[in-house]
C-alpha cells in the first residue's frame, strides 16, 4: 500500500511551518501480518526514505525476528512522517562547538498535521492487529488517557481516534485490535525494558500463530 501522492502533498503542506524535515512514507503489503505504528522518523530514515532503517530499526528487526516475521511481512508506519528536530550544540573532535539537529518527540500540533495520513492507512490496510510502539502511537490511536506502562502487552479491542472534519479527534465506528508495546528506542535509555518487550512479543506471537 502506498499513500496517495495527493495526501502526502497535503501532509507536507500541513506540517510545513513546524521545525521538521523530510518525509518518509509508510511501507508494506496490502494485507500484512500486522501494522507497526512508530513515533516519527529520525535522521537516518529521512536520509534513506525508509521507515525504521536506523538504530531503532535494527532493534525493531530483532523484535520481528522473535515473531518469525520480516520487514516484508508487515506494514511499517509512524504517527508523524517528517523528522521533528531541535537545534543543539556539539563539541567536535578539534574542540570546536558546532550546531546540529537533534531528534525530539513530535508535538500535538505536528501529530494533528499528519493525522489524515495515518487515518488513511488505518482505513485501507487490512490487518488483524495494530502494534503501537511507545506512547505517541498509543495515545494517538488509543486515546490520550492511555499510558504505555499500563497498556503494554495487552490487547485493546476498541475504536481508534481519527481526525474529524472540524479538526478534532473523533472515534471510528469500527473497532480495531491494538497491541501496545514499548518503542524500540526506549531500550537505549532503559535496557531493563527489554525483558518486558520480550514478554509482550511472546504474547503477540501466540496470537499470530493461534
Ligand atoms: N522511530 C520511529 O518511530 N520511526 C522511525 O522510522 C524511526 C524511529
Amino acid at each position: 500500500m502506498r499513500l496517495p501522492e495527493s495526501l502526502a502533498e497535503e501532509g507536507k503542506k500541513r506540517i510545513y511551518s513546524y521545525p521538521v524535515e523530510g518525509f518518509v512514507y509508510g511501507e508494506g503489503p496490502d494485507t500484512p501480518a500486522l501494522m507497526l505504528v512508530g513515533e516519527a522518523p529520525g535522521e537516518t530514515e529521512i536520509h534513506n526514505g525508509v521507515p525504521f532503517s536506523g538504530r531503532a530499526g535494527k532493534e525493531l528487526m530483532s523484535f520481528l525476528d522473535r515473531l518469525e516475521l520480516t520487514r516484508e511481512d508487515v506494514y511499517i508506519t509512524s504517527t508523524v512522517r517528517s523528522r521533528p528536530y531541535r537545534w543543539g550544540e556539539k563539541k567536535s573532535r578539534n574542540g570546536e562547538v558546532v550546531k546540529r539537529k537533534y531528534n525530539r518527540p513530535p508535538t500535538a500540533k505536528e501529530i494533528v498535521a499528519h493525522a489524515p495520513l495515518l487515518d488513511y492507512e488505518i482505513e485501507h490496510v487490512k490487518v488483524p492487529v495494530i502494534v503501537t510502539l511507545g506512547n505517541i502511537g498509543l495515545k494517538r490511536l488509543g486515546g490520550a488517557n492511555k499510558k504505555i506502562t499500563e497498556c503494554h502487552g495487552r490487547f485493546l479491542h476498541q475504536p481508534v481516534q481519527r481526525l474529524g472534519k472540524d479538526g478534532r479527534y473523533e472515534w471510528t465506528n469500527e473497532s480495531y485490535l491494538l497491541f501496545p508495546t514499548f518503542h524500540p528506542a526506549s531500550i537505549f535509555y532503559n535496557r531493563g525494558l527489554l525483558d518486558l518487550i520480550h514478554a509482550d512479543l511472546a504474547k503477540l506471537k501466540e496470537f499470530l500463530t493461534r
